[in-house]
């Protein structure tokens, strides 16, 4: 199997942590890095910025960017993390968000997975602690009998703990959070006992903005976090550098054959889902009405992947917009009533004209059953 850059450990597993995949990168930074450590940290705050933004090292080693976008933002996140308040990634779906956090988490403590995904139905003891019930019967509660949670493990090793959609969490559950965040402490009432967080501690949370109102975060649990947005792409010439960044490493991961003719086709993608998403075309000329789903980058990366998928498999090895079409229109279409009228009125106003884009226009008319 074709390893990813820096990649050292393959065990043919599907999906490699973050710390794995890129191991190679993350220990030629910690040999280059001669900036102050936080407490525990595996690199300087510096350094990481450096592992999730790329660079090359003074020895030749080239990191490869993991975060497209503002440095600044990067450089909030990092340095948030070394200090005692907890770090909370805002954005719509498909801005990277959970990518961050898990990157985050492995420059810092080389340590991605004490993860809480949150859900409607998170449990506190995802949170705190569970209890091994077998122990706990035999030989009632002691600390032999608890089951430890990944942030209250996060707490005893000094690592980083992640939340993942924080918002969705019932909002009694999320306040087990506060103590944790301002006391830097988990009490075990059970045993007359806490469980106190160690040096090199901290929290990554993510939250949709489109999530907002169905969980708000209590302001209590607010102040404990410091916030930082991201944002979608800036320009069209950004989103197709991400786009052509992840769809490589995704191909070269599913040991896709190579396709030629990619980047036009990537482009035109993009520049489908920036109109759609804007409400507007490209020259400014025509406004456009929007569909309901979010139209994330991600989810140009998966439209593309499934597209070199196709021409890769069934194609002529050249990607084409009918290897793309069935994809977009998946995407767009979130909702059957409003988004087909929607897709339908910006194939005849935005993409019929164009001379250039006669072919497309043609095989996204093919994709849509009528
Ligand atoms: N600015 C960006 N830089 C690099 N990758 C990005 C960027 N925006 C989106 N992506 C890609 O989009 C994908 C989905 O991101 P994800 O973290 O799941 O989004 P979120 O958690 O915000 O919904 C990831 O594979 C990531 O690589
Ligand atoms: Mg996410």
């Amino acid at each position: 199997m074709s390893a990813e850059s820096g990649a050292q450990v393959d065990q043919g597993v599907l999906r490699a942590h973050a710390e794995d995949a890129f191991a190679g990168e993350l220990a030629a930074l910690a040999a280059a890095d001669e900036r102050p450590r936080p407490p525990r940290w595996r690199l300087s705050p510096w350094a990481v910025a450096t592992y999730l933004l790329g660079g090359t090292l003074p020895d030749g080693t080239v990191i490869s960017p993991k975060y497209i976008g503002p440095r600044r933002i990067v450089e909030v996140a990092v340095t948030t993390l070394a200090t005692d308040r907890a770090l909370l990634l805002l954005g719509v779906p498909g801005t990277a968000k959970t990518w961050v956090s898990e990157h985050l988490a492995a420059a810092v403590c080389g340590d991605s997975t004490l993860l809480v995904q949150g859900t409607a139905g998170t449990p506190e003891e995802a949170i705190r602690y569970g209890w091994n019930y077998a122990r706990l019967l035999a030989h009632g509660p002691s600390r032999a009998a608890m089951v430890a949670g990944p942030v209250m493990r996060a707490m005893s090793r000094g690592l980083v703990a992640r939340v993942e959609e924080l918002t969705r969490i019932p909002a009694d559950v999320q306040d087990s959070l506060i103590t944790i965040l301002s006391e830097k402490t988990l009490p075990v009432p059970e045993l007359n006992d806490e469980v106190q967080a160690v040096r090199g501690f901290n929290l990554i949370a993510t939250a949709n903005d489109r999530d907002r109102g169905v969980n708000e975060l209590s302001s209590a649990l607010r102040r404990r976090f410091n916030t930082v947005v991201l944002p979608l792409p800036a320009t069209a010439d950004a989103e197709v550098e991400i786009v052509s960044r992840r769809v490589a490493q995704l191909g070269s991961g599913l040991e896709l054959p190579p396709v030629a003719g990619a980047e036009a086709e990537l482009r035109r993608v993009v520049t489908v889902f920036r109109e759609l998403r804007a409400g507007l075309t490209e020259d400014g000329r025509t406004r456009l009405k929007t569909p309901s789903g979010p139209l994330s980058t991600a989810e140009v990366i998966s439209v593309v992947t499934g597209g070199l998928a196709l021409a890769a498999h069934f194609g002529d090895g050249v990607l084409r917009s009918a290897d793309v079409a069935a994809g977009i229109l998946g995407a767009v279409v979130k909702d059957p009533a409003a988004d087909t009228l929607v897709w339908r009125e910006y194939l005849e106003t935005a993409v019929r004209p164009r001379a250039d884009w006669q072919d497309f226009y043609r095989a996204c008319r093919d994709a849509d059953p009528v």
